[in-house]
């Protein structure tokens, strides 16, 4: 996390007082891809990486923001119906005018914030922001919405003021995230559980293939039609509801595009409860095995890879890896590789230097550290 002192020096600086710090992670995800819009299941963690900001309320209606790292100040009325043109600032002017429309009475405000999670790894930098801003809102305007509402706060930002039709777990990792531990979430029902992470023998760590992974913009939302329109197909109110048998019936009536999109979920739905049930047995060969099969249906099926991520993932399994796939949205990013202790250095010292012969980048490794979700400090 960014260190708070710099940030309450340049809070000082540029304001005259002193504000409070908030943060808010950014996360991994175990298995459980592109199933939350989907009514599945998830199984992300929050990391040790996210955004740190230094607030406090200005007596005005004008909030005024400064983005350490990307050293850019945007000023904007809490009033006004546009807000800024900037994507990264209507992450925040979006939060503010969603807390506002739950009934929060949101002023205005100074603050200066940084963070520490890779953009675009697929890490949920912007869940982070827009968790961190909605987390200490309503921390400093009194406010009593619960964690899972001001998840959704974070989700309706991208949907409304960003426009991706993200699901909801980036927003619910970073707000309920507890350090050692993985949480699966039914994002039909909102119940979710803790599963503490302590894999003897294991490592996961992230892969950066430093090709940028972007959502705005992207085929994110087409995946998401796919899915909505085989589900309505099926009569059914998400594809978690959607049977097999009812998928292979409508398989005539579907472009083949839709029909392995829907595969793909459909199998992913099943593949989070192996992985549940291999991890009550400390089963982890179990778990690497589905983390491949997941890959596969995001190359193949879902179409959300990219030869970079490919190449990462075979290296992996050439290299006997014990699970290895892409993380996140796709399109770039990261893979997440369970890795035994004993292979660990290896691994990343080869495919380290497979990657820059083959590609002429430098890939970046990540350890991953499950640490906790939103909160003051
Ligand atoms: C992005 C979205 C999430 C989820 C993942 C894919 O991170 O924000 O809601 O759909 O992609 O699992």
């Amino acid at each position: 996390m960014t260190d708070t002192s710099i940030l309450h020096q340049e809070f000082l600086n540029r304001f005259g007082v002193d504000g409070m710090a908030y943060a808010a992670p950014g996360r991994i995800n175990l298995i459980g891809e592109h199933t939350d819009y989907n009514g599945g299941f998830v199984f992300p963690g929050a990391v040790d990486k996210g955004i740190t900001a230094v607030i406090k309320p200005n007596g005005t209606t004008v909030v005024n923001l400064y983005a350490i790292d990307l050293r850019q100040g945007c000023t904007f009325d809490i009033s006004d119906p546009a807000g800024p043109s900037t994507t990264h600032f209507r992450y925040v002017y979006g939060v503010v005018r969603e807390l506002m429309a739950a009934g929060l009475d949101v002023m205005g405000f100074n603050a200066v914030y940084g963070g520490d999670v890779p953009l675009g790894a697929g890490m949920s930098s912007s869940a982070a922001l827009e968790c961190c801003f909605a987390f200490a809102l309503n921390d400093i305007f009194n406010g009593q919405i619960d964690k899972m509402s001001l998840a959704r706060i974070g989700q309706a930002t991208e949907h409304k003021y960003v426009g991706v039709k993200c699901g909801i777990m980036d927003q619910f990792a970073s707000m309920h995230g507890r350090e050692g531990a993985l949480m699966r979430l039914d994002c039909r029902s909102g119940e979710y559980q803790y599963f503490p992470w302590h894999p003897k023998g294991y490592r996961l760590v992230l892969v950066n293939s430093c090709v940028k992974h972007e959502l705005v913009g992207s085929p994110y939302n087409d995946r998401r039609a796919s899915c909505e329109h085989v589900a309505q197909l099926a009569g059914v109110e998400t594809l978690r509801d959607c049977t097999w048998e009812k998928l292979e019936a409508l398989k005539a009536h579907i472009n083949d595009e839709d029909y392995r999109r829907a595969r793909y979920v459909l199998g992913e739905v099943d593949r989070v409860l192996a992985v549940s049930a291999a991890l009550e047995r400390d089963d982890y060969d179990t778990v690497g095995q589905q983390m491949y099969l997941t890959h596969d249906g995001l190359s193949r099926d879902y179409e959300v890879s990219c030869p970079e991520i490919d190449f990462l993932v075979d290296e992996a399994r050439r290299m006997g890896v014990t699970g290895a796939r892409i993380m996140g949205g796709g399109f770039g990013g990261c893979t997440i590789n369970l890795v035994k202790d004993s292979l660990y250095d290896r691994f990343l010292d080869e495919v380290q230097h497979s990657y820059r012969s083959r590609f002429g980048i430098d890939c970046q490794p990540i350890p991953v550290i499950i640490g906790d979700g939103a909160r003051k400090i």
